[in-house]
């Protein structure tokens, strides 16, 4: 049985109010909190850090008092000391970027290491060739569908195919991993997502960038296929 996801980016969020924020979306239906760490040196822009992951961790829960998952996007180079630090931070999930570290498996057993659920991302040209060495180790495969950097940007169609492609991997694993896309999903693009295989999805500007988060994260959910 499919269980979708949705996981608000707070990239798009108002950064002077990010605790309220985090309330304000998870009051409105969100089943994660996606977090872009950008380092300006792997992705010309630059965000937040641990501690802010830290201060947030308290607002990043349900209204019945269950903790809503952290899933952080590490877009930074090298990956293992900030990793760490993120964990410790109050992290549920650490996701990161094959290309930005010298020893893959090392680095998602680090994570793993320190408690957290272990996730590789692919940028919109990056073939999927390390998976099938890590893929017994993964809770999450995350593909992007702009490259990474910036919110607001339109979704790459040719994401769809590395989707199906990733589906097929998965499920020949026989594990239990979320597949997870990123960047440029929308109300309107959501269901093509879902029908190639994706269970979970990231949406930053068109959540954030409306003014009532629980009718869009809604209207999302009603484009989704009824539970398979
Ligand atoms: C981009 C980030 C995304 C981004 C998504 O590098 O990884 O998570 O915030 O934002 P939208 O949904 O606006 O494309
Ligand atoms: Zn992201």
């Amino acid at each position: 049985m499919t269980i979708y996801r949705i996981a608000p980016s707070i990239l798009s969020a108002d950064f002077a109010r990010l605790g309220d924020e985090v309330r304000a979306v998870i009051d409105a239906g969100a089943d994660w909190i996606h977090f872009d760490v950008m380092d300006n040196h792997y992705v010309p822009n630059l965000t937040f850090g641990p501690m802010v992951c830290h201060a947030l961790r308290k607002h990043a829960v349900a209204s019945d008092g269950a903790k809503v998952p952290i899933d952080v996007h590490l877009m930074v180079q090298p990956v293992d000391a900030l990793a760490a630090a993120f964990a410790e931070a109050g992290a549920d999930s650490i996701s990161f970027h094959p290309e930005a570290t010298l020893h893959v498996d090392r680095t998602v057993q680090l994570i793993r290491d320190a408690g957290c659920r272990a996730g590789l991302v692919f940028n919109p040209a990056t073939p999927l060739d390390v998976l099938p060495w890590v893929i017994d180790k993964l809770d999450t495969v995350l593909v992007m569908s702009v490259n990474p950097g910036f919110g607001g940007q339109h979704f790459i169609d040719g994401a769809l195919r590395k989707i199906e492609q990733l589906r097929r991997l998965i499920d020949a694993s026989g594990r239990d991993i979320r597949l997870e896309v990123d960047g440029g999903i929308k109300v309107d693009n959501i269901r093509r997502i879902a029908d190639a295989g994706a269970d979970t999805f990231v949406a930053g500007s068109a959540i954030f960038g409306q003014a009532d988060y629980r009718a869009v994260i809604a209207a999302m959910r009603a484009q989704l296929p009824p539970r398979g």
